[in-house]
């Protein structure tokens, strides 16, 4: 009995061991951050949704396509496609989803409960961890987060056979171990609220104290912005929204009375709740920060109306417990059903601590199926919320990007905030257990610069900040928003200034390559670099991205081979804002994505009313003609206790090509087909 018990623990073991060798590694997950600690093994009958991301046809051509309707001397300039045209063209073949599902069938899962997506794009299906190991040769164990409690399950490493490899993106759950909720970068950060009271309220007009609250009218002033005075139903200004970011209709009353009287009492927001979302509270002291952006945006846009995307449901908005990634792909299926991951999906009891799925038998879940393609994006949309690349396998955050090209394909502008911390993360949070190190940065001497996600993505528009310094007028020359943070319990020593840098997995686009060659010819940063991209290497193309790897031994601390962003800037600093029923300023890139983007609705709402369409993907344009845009050359972005880069006149990773100047940017616009 003893000898045939320990053989059937040897041939276990050697089972779990031999992967066969018509099997690859798919994904690997090499570093595990201190955050996450690897607990017991996934119970053997735990059942797991597991979802298959196919890869899609024809993505070689995406990039050539987009630029066809983007840049600006191009015949096809501003002619989009529509949904079903790029559905068409880039829905993966059928015999990339045969052979998946083949291999699913082979390795014992029942036919009947695979479920493709109505697009094709993604297979589902839910099974015993016992299965989904032997099917992927993979290990699964419970992994819990530090700051949060969460627990979720993942592997280290798991394997598909090698003929089927090229038509599968990824599987989820995987390698992947994400939850940046408690991060707040991106975020605005709430000051002088011990002030409030006595906080006198800036005069609505006056254009001299806009070193200390900027207004709505400074901020009309600074980019030279002419009131709105068109009203298309088919323009509304798009801003996204979730982490409890409700807006209120008193706080943004109070707003309107304060510095924008030319807006009614009562004007709001045209919600869109995605997956049991909550744009709007009538309890103002549920109001979130980030529906300041909402402030923001009204002034310039009004009395056009605006559109919140509010994303995913009380439950995984609040939920310590979950693998939150900001909603960002939630938001694309609701505006693309292409890129759903859930047709109507019978099954319930999707597990708790993973990506949002739906329906969420949790508390306040979202009972419902997944909402896929049930909106239709605006014409642009803007995210003041963002994470870190090296936190998110390469080929999610590849898939997702494609996504972004896709919509922009079809005339959508998606704007973000570049982050609040510079080069670098927030430093650590708990003592050795933080993100991304004490210091905020990457690599074993953590030092190297930690770029953020998902505004690397080379489709989409990054917007940083910039500040008017005390003393200073709005004709003054602005200077790159940086402001010393007070010692807070989260982030002690953290400054907040404009993100910027370069990607470690995007390569520099054509559209900027002028720019970035300039900036290296003629401001060469002190700092060594290297220049090798996590895509470049075809060996191990999943896994998260190793900065020690790329930087190797070059004592690099950023990527001369990656996409610089931000693209351009806006004011981020003392924007006068009504949080609940109390008046603040506030400071954060947070601020400045949303004029950016509503600068852009305006010039979509000429645009439109002259017979062409939107502008779509803006960055070929900008990086054509800089001269539309106020370059900023003061000022420099430090992090992770470095220097950070300068600013510098062109383009520069602080503030990309400038702050905007209305009259200019519209003007050339108004003069592109
Ligand atoms: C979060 O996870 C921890 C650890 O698993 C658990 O004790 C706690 O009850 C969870 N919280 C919620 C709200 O589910
Ligand atoms: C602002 O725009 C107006 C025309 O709309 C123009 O006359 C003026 O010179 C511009 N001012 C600046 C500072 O660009
Ligand atoms: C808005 O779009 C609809 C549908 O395409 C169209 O019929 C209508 O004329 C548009 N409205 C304006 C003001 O352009
Ligand atoms: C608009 O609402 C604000 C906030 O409730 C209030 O102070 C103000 O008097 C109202 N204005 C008008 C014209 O009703
Ligand atoms: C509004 O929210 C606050 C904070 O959660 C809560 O204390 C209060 O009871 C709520 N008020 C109402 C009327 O629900
Ligand atoms: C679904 O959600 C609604 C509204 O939140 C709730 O009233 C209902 O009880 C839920 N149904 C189930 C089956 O959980
Ligand atoms: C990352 O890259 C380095 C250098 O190539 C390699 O030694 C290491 O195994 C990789 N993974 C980890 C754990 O960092
Ligand atoms: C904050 O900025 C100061 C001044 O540039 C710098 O000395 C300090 O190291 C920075 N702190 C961090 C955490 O980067």
């Amino acid at each position: 009995m003893v000898t045939s018990a320990a053989i059937l623990v040897v041939a276990s073991i050697t089972l779990a061991l031999a992967v066969p060798h018509t099997h690859v590694i798919h994904e690997q997950r090499d570093v595990t951050s201190p955050r996450w600690a690897k607990r017991d093994r996934v119970v053997p009958e735990k059942k797991l949704p597991m979802r298959i991301a196919l890869a899609q046809s024809n993505l070689d051509t995406l990039h050539d396509l987009l630029m066809d309707v983007s840049h600006p001397s191009s015949l096809n300039y501003g002619k989009h496609w529509t949904a079903d045209e790029v559905g068409d063209r880039f829905q993966p073949s059928s015999e990339a989803v045969d052979a998946v599902t083949n291999w699913l069938i082979d390795g014992g899962i029942p036919a009947q409960s695979i479920v493709q997506s109505e697009n094709k794009a993604w297979l589902h299906f839910h099974a015993p961890s016992r299965k989904v190991e032997a099917l992927l040769h993979a290990d699964y164990h419970e992994y819990q987060d530090a700051l949060t409690g969460g627990v979720l399950p993942a592997c280290e490493r798991y394997h598909v056979p090698a003929d089927i490899q090229k038509h599968i993106d990824y599987i989820h759950p995987g390698i992947r171990l994400v939850s940046p909720r408690t991060n707040p970068s991106g975020g605005i950060e709430k000051r002088a609220i011990g002030s409030i009271v006595t906080e006198k309220l800036p005069s609505p007009t006056s254009l001299k104290t806009c070193d200390k609250a900027v207004t709505a009218a400074c901020i009309a002033a600074l980019y030279n912005i002419t009131e709105g005075r068109l009203a298309n139903p088919n323009n509304s200004m798009g801003i996204f929204e979730s982490e409890l970011d409700p807006w209120n209709q008193v706080e943004l009353n109070r707003f309107f009375t304060a510095f924008a009287s030319r807006i009614p009492n009562g004007t709001h927001p045209i919600d869109h709740n995605i997956d049991g979302g909550m744009a709007r509270t009538n309890n103002i002291s549920l109001a979130g920060p980030e529906s300041t952006d909402i402030q923001l945006s009204y002034p310039i846009v009004y009395p056009q109306s605006i559109t919140v995307f509010n994303v995913d449901d009380l439950h995984y908005q609040s939920e310590a417990n979950d693998t939150y990634t900001w909603g960002f792909n939630t938001l694309l299926d609701a505006i693309d059903g292409s890129y759903c991951t859930y047709k109507a999906y019978g099954e319930k009891g999707d597990l708790l601590g993973i990506d949002p799925t739906y329906p969420d038998p949790g508390p306040e879940g979202y009972n419902s199926t997944l909402q896929c393609g049930v909106f239709k994006p605006t014409n642009v949309i803007s995210f003041s919320y963002a994470g870190w690349e090296a936190d998110v396998p390469i080929s999610y955050q590849l898939r997702q990007c494609n996504e972004f090209a896709k919509l922009a394909l079809q005339g959508t502008t998606f704007v973000f905030a570049s982050g609040d911390s510079g080069v670098g993360d927030y430093p650590d949070t708990l003592p050795g257990q933080g993100f991304n190190g004490p210091t905020g940065c990457l690599g074993p001497d953590r030092n190297i610069y930690n770029p953020a996600w998902p505004l690397t993505c080379p489709y989409v528009t990054g917007v940083g900040g910039t500040q008017i310094n005390n003393g200073d007028t709005i004709y003054d020359p602005q200077h790159v928003f940086f402001q010393p943070f007070e010692p807070r319990k989260m982030y002690k020593n953290a400054n907040g200034t404009s993100g910027g840098g370069f990607s470690n997995i995007h390569p520099i686009p054509d559209y900027q390559k002028k720019a970035l060659d300039t900036y290296f010819t003629q401001h060469n940063p002190p700092q060594k670099s290297y220049c090798k991209l996590a895509t470049d290497d075809p060996s191990n193309p999943y896994a998260l991205p190793n900065l020690t790897a790329l930087a190797g031994n070059t004592g690099g601390v950023y990527n001369r081979a990656g996409r610089g962003f931000p693209d351009v800037a806006a004011n981020a600093v003392n924007i006068a804002a009504f949080f609940g029923p109390d008046y603040l300023t506030a400071s954060g890139t947070s601020g400045a994505a949303p004029v950016f983007a509503s600068i852009i609705n305006r010039i979509n709402e000429e645009r439109l009313a002259m017979g062409k369409k939107p502008v779509g993907f803006i960055n070929p344009v900008l990086y054509q003609h800089p001269e539309i845009l106020t370059d900023i050359t003061l000022g420099s972005n430090p992090g992770c206790y470095q220097p950070g880069f300068n600013a510098t006149p062109g383009w520069d990773p602080v503030t990309g090509l400038g702050t905007p100047n209305f009259p200019k940017m519209l003007e050339l616009w108004m003069s592109l087909p």
